[in-house]
């Protein structure tokens, strides 16, 4: 049996609430494939900084860096939007952690499940097949860039946003990379026209393409990205943009796939990658039992794949889910008119199904 360290950070909001079901999930499908789990739960953002004073304890580094991989739940807390003065915020541990494990890559998939077309706002017939890999830079660019502060009064505020070369081509290889096993097709969003980081971004990436000749490059402005994402989202296949940029489109991208609550994310870098749902704290629904623990538990199953070489159970995991979509299973944020109400579920009981439909699979698998 393989042990499996996995560094758990709840976070804020609702981050426990769902990561403890991607515990469950993971341990689950686990099961299955000769895997066994340790988990370590450590302090992150406001949580964090209430028991610390810090968002990001160095026992939550040092943690998640002796750890397989890092599961992990929201980070956030409207204390800190009501009140801009405060020096210490969440996001500060959540960005440190990025930057301290190296994590440059922020994968980000935006898989359709054809049972919740009917829950996006856009039309069936534009977002039907929709499937985009987003690769998102994720320790560089104006999150992170020197200097930044204020001046005179406190009346002007400014922030940098700079791109070192090596940045762009590290980031630029994984996204040539998918892009390769894929459609063969890689569209890089910058702002090139305006941004003299954006300039050197363009450069590279058109630099690297030589190296990978089987895949056509297209150079759009981070505008237009956002306008063709909702026209014609069927265009895309794997798209490389930089930080703040990817923020924002994968936001929007979110809605292609219904809700926020179903798209997981893994970051990645060196070593030690973390996996989280690309949701917030959403501290006005925490504690209710009405989070959807689906994109968290798909988070673990990009776990398996991308972080534990584990892609048996990983799929098993989103098979799971799929089955739970395909049985008309939904939580508030995904249903729509036609859901039956009797199968509108809570965090818990959602988490509870997929537990046993990944059960009901192994059983068929062993049956057949
Ligand atoms: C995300 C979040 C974070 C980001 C925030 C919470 C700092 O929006 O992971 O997309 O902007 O990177
Ligand atoms: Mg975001």
């Amino acid at each position: 049996m393989k042990e499996i360290n996995i560094c758990v950070l709840a976070g804020d909001g609702i981050g426990k609430e769902v990561t403890d079901w991607g515990v469950k999930a993971l341990e689950t499908a686990g099961k299955y494939h000769n895997m066994t789990f340790n988990f370590h739960h450590e302090l992150l953002g406001h949580a964090a900084i209430q028991a610390t004073g810090k968002p990001l304890p160095e026992a939550t580094l040092e943690r998640c860096k002796a750890s397989d991989a890092v599961l992990l739940g929201a980070i956030g807390d409207p204390h800190y939007d009501l009140n801009p003065h405060l020096k210490v915020r969440p996001e500060q541990g959540l960005l440190a952690i990025r930057k301290g494990l190296g994590l440059y890559a922020n994968i980000r998939p935006i898989l359709l499940f054809d049972e919740l077309l009917d829950a996006s706002s856009l039309k069936k017939e534009i977002i039907q097949g929709t499937d985009i890999l987003f690769f998102r830079e994720l320790t560089g660019g104006i999150y992170f860039g020197q200097p930044r502060g204020r001046k005179e009064d406190g009346t002007i505020a400014f922030d940098t946003k700079i791109y070192a070369k090596y940045e762009v081509e590290r980031i630029a290889r994984m996204a040539f990379e998918a892009a390769q096993t894929r459609k063969k097709i890689l569209h890089s969003v910058d702002k090139a026209n305006v941004l003299e980081s954006s300039r050197l971004w363009r450069e590279v990436v058109q630099e690297l393409s030589s190296e990978y000749p089987d895949v056509e490059v297209i150079h759009l402005f981070v505008d237009n990205a956002a306008m063709q994402l909702i026209k014609n989202p069927k265009q895309f296949d794997v798209v490389l943009t930089g930080n703040m940029f990817g923020d924002i489109l994968t936001d929007e991208a979110s809605q292609i796939a219904g809700s926020l609550g179903m798209l997981a994310s893994a970051s990645i870098g060196n070593e030690v990658g973390i996996f989280e749902p690309i949701h917030g704290s959403a501290p006005d629904i925490a504690g209710q039992n009405l989070a959807n623990p689906l994109a968290t538990i798909l988070s673990t199953a990009l776990m398996c794949n991308r972080g534990l070489n584990a892609p048996a159970a990983g799929k098993m995991i989103v098979e799971a889910v799929d089955k739970v979509l395909k049985e008309g299973y939904r939580t508030k944020d995904i249903m729509d008119k036609s859901t039956d109400p009797s199968k509108i579920l809570g965090t818990r009981e959602m988490g509870q199904q997929v537990l046993d439909t990944i059960h009901a699979i192994a059983n068929e698998k062993i049956m057949a």
